[in-house]
């Protein structure tokens, strides 16, 4: 019998470069969409998918993060005082249960691949899924249950995957599919950022995976990969090559690249666009403003 996957890692150590100079101060994954933050978002889906521990590998200048996480008494007081029982309601749908969830730090900036190594022990000897909290993914199941219902039949290891345009594959790990089944594709390699010349096809690995205990152990953290960081796609390369059972899933959704501002500021506009108090204005805002720009071009 397969096992459930429960634990899911975070890695959330990134310095978040791309958007200084918001992130001397504010983790970029506090950066808001709308009116939630980034990280909000990944742990929705997680809960979504049976996550019952959370895991963040995080770094110095993240404490944002675990006080986001944290009960916040005086405001609720202040709320419940008020009357406010939606607000209040809103707040409590963040706390997270005391032992639900881990801070463990990376020390040095080695690579997703190191991140999610420095969460070894806490993952033991069981399947875990990992989500990086810069691809927000919007879709009617969350992606990571998607995956999930899929796991149940395959078991092994599974990565997201999306095409992409075939000169974007220098920003990503790229599949080597050996058997296209359509959602799902068993992978007879991966790679890290290849050059488009180079690329074994344009489908990329999107921040959502599930792996064994299997891949953890593969995670070498004096080989350095492409950038020379420690990448988790050599980690899954190397299970591909020795054990085989890695998948990769086309995932039904839209994923927003919030890495990155154009990304961000798509996501910022879908998502209010979604959202029944903001739409109307939002809307009539959005189509005000887009003979302008265009004229502007
Ligand atoms: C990471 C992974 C890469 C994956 C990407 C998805 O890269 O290393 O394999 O395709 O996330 O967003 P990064 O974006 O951290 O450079």
């Amino acid at each position: 019998m397969k096992r459930r996957v429960t634990k899911a890692i975070f890695p959330v150590a990134g310095l978040g470069t791309r958007f200084l100079p918001a992130t001397k101060s504010v983790p970029k994954e506090i950066m808001t969409l709308v009116d939630r933050p980034l990280i909000q978002y990944a742990i929705d889906e997680a809960r979504a998918a049976g996550i019952k521990e959370f895991i963040f590998v995080t770094a110095r200048g993240k404490s944002a993060l675990e006080d986001y996480f944290d009960s916040a008494p005086q405001l609720e007081a202040e709320l419940r005082k008020k009357g406010k029982t939606d607000l209040l309601k809103l707040l409590k749908a963040t706390n997270m249960d005391s032992g639900a969830i881990a801070y463990i730090r990376q020390q040095k900036a080695m690579g997703l691949g190191h991140a999610v190594w420095c969460a070894r022990r806490l993952i033991g000897n069981e399947p875990f899924a990992v989500i990086l909290p810069d691809d927000v993914i919007d879709a009617e199941t969350p992606c990571l249950k998607q995956m999930v219902e899929a796991y149940q039949e395959t078991g092994g290891n599974m990565v997201a995957a999306m095409e992409v345009p075939a000169d974007k594959t220098s920003a990503y790990g790229v599949l080597d599919v050996d058997r296209d089944m359509g959602r799902l594709m068993s992978l007879k390699g991966m790679v890290e950022k290849p050059a488009p010349d180079s690329a074994p096809s344009n489908l990329a690995v999107i921040g959502r995976y599930i792996l064994t205990p299997s891949v953890m152990q593969n995670i070498n953290r004096r080989k350095q990969g492409a950038g020379g960081e420690i990448q988790l796609t050599d980690a899954i390369a190397q299970e591909i090559a020795h054990n085989g059972g890695v998948y990769g899933y086309r995932f039904e959704g839209q994923r927003y690249d919030c890495g990155s501002k154009a990304g961000f500021l798509q996501a910022t506009v879908a998502f209010g666009l979604a959202r029944a108090d903001l739409r109307d204005e939002f809307g009539a805002f959005l189509q005000d403003l887009i003979p302008h720009a265009k004229a502007a071009q």
